[in-house]
């Protein structure tokens, strides 16, 4: 079952006096490939999904920011002009979109808001992606501002960096933002220039497998995972400067380094041209309709995450064997790591098969339940009513 725009409005209702505001979503996201391009100024190929957040918002005259989480049950109120802002997560992010906006010229003002989401939480699928693209969007819209989208998205992925402490690239913050039903897309995180393309696999689904090891991106795994791709640049740039990103860098200027870094830096740097590389078979292969090439690439991807990015776990390494043994068409980790769901490109005939033993080796080998999650691709950041 979906949230509805009545189960956050009735809780505004209730804690706001009685009063309406505008209602606002936006989705979380799945990608097909391209794990750890982004902040290399690679490719991702993601889509929107129809899980996300709902919020509900009314400017309330003041220089304060009111909020409950509904499913928190947790209310805080906070001033847009205090620098130090809330502490707990939830809030932050809505404190961090709002200070990003006025950092970008956008007059907001204090706000009366509830919001509630069906985005597991640890998932991978940017449950927090899907709350900042919520409210960027929203005050851009409910306060005069004027940025594009493009801008929406870097308000999230800069409240990531500045408020919470993750150096995450654009993927998540782009998929949330530029969502549409029935659409993946690929983004050039280099150029910015993006494409959709309508994703309609007849005879295969795409279904998530959640671990449900929550996956945390806050601390310093993520960010490591950057410093050791900037390391490799820095080599490189060291004799041919024009390098910006591991997307700028070929083979062979990968190999002339290799004795320059650490063997940990080579290895992750490998992962990441391997990655970019593969994004654009599978768009050659989806273009041809072979689906085959893309699960193939899927496994190739999980096998690079696992040994070389190092993002992995156990959880996830047995659930893609489980999909490999089960002769599903492609299957890897999803999105940052360490925790979280596989996202698995399975035949319909197999579907049923493979959901069930997922479901009991799982439990076997871990004795926990791992869940199951099918993938329906929804829209973007949106106003839900006025
Ligand atoms: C997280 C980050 C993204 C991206 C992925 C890995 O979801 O927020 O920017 O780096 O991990 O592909």
């Amino acid at each position: 079952m979906r949230l509805t725009i009545d189960d956050v409005r009735s809780r505004f209702i209730k804690h706001f006096d009685g009063t309406t505001g505008t209602i606002y979503a936006a989705p979380g996201r799945i990608n097909l490939i391209g794990e750890h391009t982004d902040y290399n100024g690679g490719f991702v190929f993601p889509g929107a999904v129809e899980q996300g957040m709902i919020a509900e918002i009314k400017p309330n005259g003041t220089r304060n920011i009111r909020a409950y989480s509904i499913d928190l049950k947790d209310y805080y109120e906070f001033s847009i002009d205090d620098d130090k802002g809330p502490r707990a997560t939830h809030f932050r992010y809505i404190f961090g979109v709002a200070r990003e906006m006025m950092k970008r010229g956008v007059k907001v003002e204090g706000f009366d808001t509830a919001f509630a989401g069906d985005v597991p939480l640890g998932s991978g699928m940017s449950s927090s992606a899907a709350l900042e693209s919520t409210y960027a969007f929203a005050l851009n819209d409910l306060f005069g501002g004027n940025l594009d989208k493009m801008e929406l998205a870097k308000v999230g992925q800069a409240t990531e960096h500045n408020y919470i402490g993750v150096n995450c690239g654009i993927m998540d913050q782009f998929a949330s933002i530029f969502g549409k039903k029935g659409s993946l897309m690929r983004l050039d995180c280099r150029s910015g220039e993006y494409e959709y393309f309508p994703w309609n696999p007849q005879g295969y689904k795409l279904v998530l497998i959640n671990s449900c090891v929550k996956h945390e991106l806050v601390g310093s795994p993520y960010n490591d995972r950057r410093n050791s791709c900037e390391n490799v640049v820095k080599a490189v740039k060291a004799f041919k400067p024009e390098v910006e990103t591991l997307r700028d860098c070929t083979w062979d200027d990968l190999e002339s380094v290799k004795d320059k870094v650490s063997e940990v830096d080579y290895r992750r740097a490998k992962y990441v041209l391997g990655e970019v590389d593969r994004v654009l078979a599978v768009c050659d292969a989806l273009k041809a309709g072979d689906y085959e090439t893309v699960g193939e690439k899927m496994y190739e991807t999980h096998e690079g995450l696992s040994k070389d990015y190092e993002v992995s776990c156990e959880e996830l390494d047995f659930l893609v064997e489980v999909a490999r043994d089960c002769g599903v068409t492609g299957s890897r980790i999803m999105g940052g790591g360490f925790g979280g769901c596989t996202i698995n490109l399975v035949r319909n005939e197999l579907y049923t098969t493979f959901v069930e033993e997922c479901k009991t080796q799982y439990k076997k080998k871990f004795g926990k339940a791992c869940k199951i999650i099918e993938v329906f691709i929804g829209d973007g950041a949106r106003k839900l009513s006025e």
